[in-house]
């Protein structure tokens, strides 16, 4: 028998999702009387919670096991968990002979007993079952912050974008039972938390696969917002097809409901958009927008876009380009596309040159460079609301997030943690809001330049 792991360090790739499952493994290995290590080198139990979305995730775990294996750690255990199990199954076992067990993105539950099993066994164990059963203790998860939470209300995807991995990986919708979700959110407003997060790569499916619950996605938000002590509820992410007029309006008379809406364009030529297979045409996406802004007059957006998509041409791009000056986006994550395994663009030629890529990638990005910069200028001297989350890194400052998502950092007392504050922008350091209390002025610091 192998000897017990007594400490585990979980290194987390990707998205929200992973990193709540990263907190649910955390909670199940604490219960098991582990301890959390801070050094990834020299812990008993070392997990790599993984992404696929673009080849580059990938590539980045890929290494790390690499320089693993060939690195003596022979009382250690190690795993992969997360979207790359998924994507490539045991088929990591005939790369990385020294890892111990695969475990997918539906099967987290498990991890206890894949565990046990290894130590009595010593064989190197795969679960990676297709469909997410409901049955995950989200109780447990290990939360870092004691202000916001994230909670998973549906998992899976069955939109089925042409370029993306995410069906393969997550599997198909499954909606969490709204009882155990508002049974999480009112634990965690007991525990002192202002903030949730409703995570779901398409949160406004919740609820589609289960009719009989009759209890749809704006249903269970009026549920939420009742909870006394929940200040704010945010959600990731939701597609623009299912952005519906009740879930607008719920976002404009639900107090709770902050007014930031991500809101995924991928493209700006309707052309690609159908390629991606993204059911909907930029007009119709233009059209939403409009509609969005004139129920909620202040909304923010944010947005993902994918440039390079195959057969996009440069006319096609432009479309992309001139969508988003005229949109105006708050946030925009911007990619250049990368060929997925499994998935139908795979089978496409992937067409647009590299460099010319990375060309429209810059193009975008100093784009979206300017308009953040017009957009900062307007918050000057504004008065946010925000709430406190925690001591910024320099050791001096409060960090925490306004409604619609700017991060902004400013003087004040650390019982202020957990607080919602009033607090006036008075500069930036890059994207990030500087800003003070009523009657206090800001102390320029050799980190934190006003500008
Ligand atoms: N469910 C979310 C997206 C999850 S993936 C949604 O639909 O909005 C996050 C983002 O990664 C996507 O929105 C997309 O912009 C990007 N992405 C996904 N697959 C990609 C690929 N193959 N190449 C480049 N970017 C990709
Ligand atoms: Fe991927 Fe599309 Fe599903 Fe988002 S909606 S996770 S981009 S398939
Ligand atoms: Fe990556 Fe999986 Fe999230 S592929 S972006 S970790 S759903």
């Amino acid at each position: 028998m192998r000897k017990p792991p007594k400490t585990f360090f979980i290194r987390t790739y990707g998205c929200q999702m992973n990193e709540l499952d990263t907190e649910i493994m955390a909670g199940q290995l604490l219960k098991k009387g582990l301890t959390p290590s801070l050094d990834e080198e020299n812990a008993d139990l070392l997990i790599f919670n993984t992404c696929s979305i673009r080849d580059l995730a990938e590539r980045k775990v890929m290494g790390k096991l690499g320089l693993l294996g060939r690195a003596s750690r022979k009382n250690s255990i190690v795993g992969v968990t997360g979207c790359m199990a998924m994507a490539k199954k045991q088929t990591l076992f005939r790369k990385f002979p020294h890892l111990d067990f695969v475990i997918g993105t539906n099967n987290i539950t498990d991890l206890d007993t894949v565990i046990d099993e290894i130590l009595y066994t010593d064989h190197q164990i795969h679960k990676t079952d297709d469909r997410f059963e409901e049955n995950l203790d989200y109780l447990i998860a290990k939360r870092d912050s004691k202000v916001k939470a994230h909670v998973s209300i549906i998992r899976g995807c069955d939109k089925y974008c042409t370029y993306c991995v995410v069906p393969y990986t997550r599997g198909e919708e499954v909606s969490r039972p709204p009882e155990s979700i508002v049974d999480e959110c009112r634990r965690l407003a007991d525990e002192g938390y202002k903030e949730i997060t409703l995570l779901g790569q398409n949160v406004n499916s919740y609820g589609k696969d289960r009719p009989e619950w009759n209890c749809l996605f704006h249903d269970l938000l009026a549920k939420l917002d009742a909870i006394e002590g929940i200040e704010r509820i945010r959600f990731m992410t939701s597609h623009p097809v299912d952005i519906t007029v009740g879930l607008m309006e719920a976002i404009r008379d639900l107090p709770s409901l902050c007014e930031f809406v991500h809101f995924p364009l991928q493209a700006g030529s309707s052309r690609i958009l159908k390629k991606m297979h993204r059911i909907y045409t930029k007009e119709q996406y233009f059209e939403k927008v409009r509609l969005l802004r004139e129920i909620v007059p202040n909304a923010t957006l944010g947005t993902d876009i994918i440039v390079g998509f195959p057969t996009e041409t440069d006319a096609e791009f432009e479309e992309t380009y001139e969508a988003m000056k005229e949109l105006r986006f708050s946030v925009a994550f911007i990619f250049a596309y990368s060929a997925r395994t499994g998935t139908p663009a795979k089978r496409w030629k992937d067409d647009v040159p590299e460099t010319v890529k990375q060309e429209r990638l810059q193009r975008l990005l100093s784009l979206q460079n300017e308009l953040g910069q017009e957009e900062r200028q307007q918050f000057l001297g504004q008065d946010v609301e925000v709430l406190v989350e925690s001591l910024n890194k320099d050791g001096k400052h409060l960090k925490g997030r306004t409604r619609c998502w700017k991060k902004i950092v400013f003087e004040g007392d650390t019982d202020m943690i957990g607080t919602l504050q009033q607090v006036k922008v008075q500069g930036f350091h890059h994207q990030t809001m500087i800003g003070a209390l009523p009657g206090r002025q800001i102390q320029k610091t050799s980190k934190l330049k006003v500008v």
